[in-house]
């Protein structure tokens, strides 16, 4: 369909050109209406999770659709919720380029785009003037030269609550130098303090999710968890991007400097959401996301204790059929396990 896809003809023909401009066509062929529209309405994926009732658990992550421009578009493949972002107060350009990396023997990607994006002046605008069907979430960045980060998290909540269904507090993208110091603990209790004092003066209530690095220590672990408990988080995204490197890796580019995503990832962010499951269990739901790319890997991540699913690399080298592939076969999957709704399988892993 799209360059940025790989999995059809037109688009492997297209696979030789730079990343960033396949993704940008992508995005702009989207907009046009070009995707697919799948139809996907079986009641055993609906699930409600932070008061927000899902058609099914699994959604795009934040990244792919950075200054939301076509969320209706991703909408119609079949996802069942959105993340656009990341958004920072001001615009900015990123990084310089190259940025991003396809890393296609270890099906995976390598991203330093450092938060480019046109700014939330731009994107509330775009924000109010979609139609109000399907749900979608804002991803929240801070600018690179920001004198006070935690004061971005606050612009962006402020100005972005009334025009989504949730919004994701991301201090954890590897690409800002500085920014995942926030995950530090006074830090984040500090971040969390002013996020709770933000939230208090909205008109209405919007769920607040805070999105956590795949590389932290057992200390952290600890923090997070605690931070969270006594803020009113409603839930965790586990994970962004890492910045290690397996030695598995075999592409050419795998030294490149970013965070690297797909099916490297895979393992790394599912025994680390299913550690958070053991520590907040059912009182925080969780998001699973890093290196999904089929059914069962969703599955695994929901049996780890992810209330809802995202993924983002394995549509570059999968298309745009993916998401209506791994929704029409989860819920076959759990009800084989005696789940009688996808919904059932949070976290029955032992
Ligand atoms: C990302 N990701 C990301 N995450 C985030 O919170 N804010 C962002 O702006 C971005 N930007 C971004 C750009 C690119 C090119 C990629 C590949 C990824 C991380 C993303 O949302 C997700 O957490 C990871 O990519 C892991 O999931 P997958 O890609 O392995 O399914």
């Amino acid at each position: 369909m799209t360059p940025f896809f790989l999995a059809d003809f037109a688009s492997r023909a297209m696979s030789a050109i730079d990343p960033e401009r396949a993704h940008h066509l992508t995005v702009k062929a989207l907009k046009t209406g070009l995707g697919p529209k799948a139809n996907i309405a079986d009641p055993r994926l609906a699930c409600d999770v932070a008061g927000i009732s899902f058609p099914n658990p699994l959604g795009l992550a934040a990244g792919f659709d950075k200054n939301a421009e076509a969320p209706a578009a991703m909408l119609d493949m079949g996802f069942g919720f959105v993340e656009v972002g990341a958004v920072t107060p001001r615009p900015q350009p990123g990084n310089d380029r190259p940025r991003v990396f396809r890393l296609t023997e270890d099906q995976a990607v390598i991203n330093r785009y450092g938060f480019n994006n046109e700014g939330l002046d731009k994107i509330a605008a775009r924000l109010a003037a979609r139609r109000r069907n399907g749900i979608v979430g804002v991803n929240l960045g801070a600018n690179k030269d920001a004198e006070d980060r935690t004061q971005d998290f606050v612009d962006g909540l402020t100005a972005l609550a009334p025009l989504v269904d949730f919004l994701t507090v991301n201090i954890s993208s590897p690409n800002t130098p500085g920014l995942r110091a926030l995950q530090d603990k006074d830090a984040l209790l500090n971040l969390l303090s002013r996020i709770d004092e933000a939230r208090s003066s909205l008109p209405e209530r919007r769920p607040v999710f805070l999105k956590i690095a795949p590389d932290i220590t057992d200390e952290d672990k600890a923090d997070i968890s605690a931070a969270v408990r006594a803020h009113s988080i409603d839930g965790v995204i586990v994970s962004n991007t890492t910045i290690t490197r397996p030695e598995s890796l075999s592409s050419s580019d795998a030294a490149q400097v970013g965070g690297l995503s797909g099916a490297p990832l895979f393992e790394m962010s599912t025994r680390l959401l299913h550690e958070f499951y053991g520590v907040l269990g059912k009182d925080i739901p969780l998001i699973g996301v890093g290196g999904v790319s089929s059914a069962l890997q969703a599955y695994e991540k929901i049996l780890s204790g992810a209330s809802l699913v995202q993924l983002y690399t394995a549509l570059v080298f999968q298309g745009p059929g993916l998401p209506s592939k791994i929704l029409k076969t989860l819920p076959d999957m759990a009800a084989s396990d005696g789940f009688a709704r996808v919904a059932d399988a949070v976290g029955a892993k032992s």
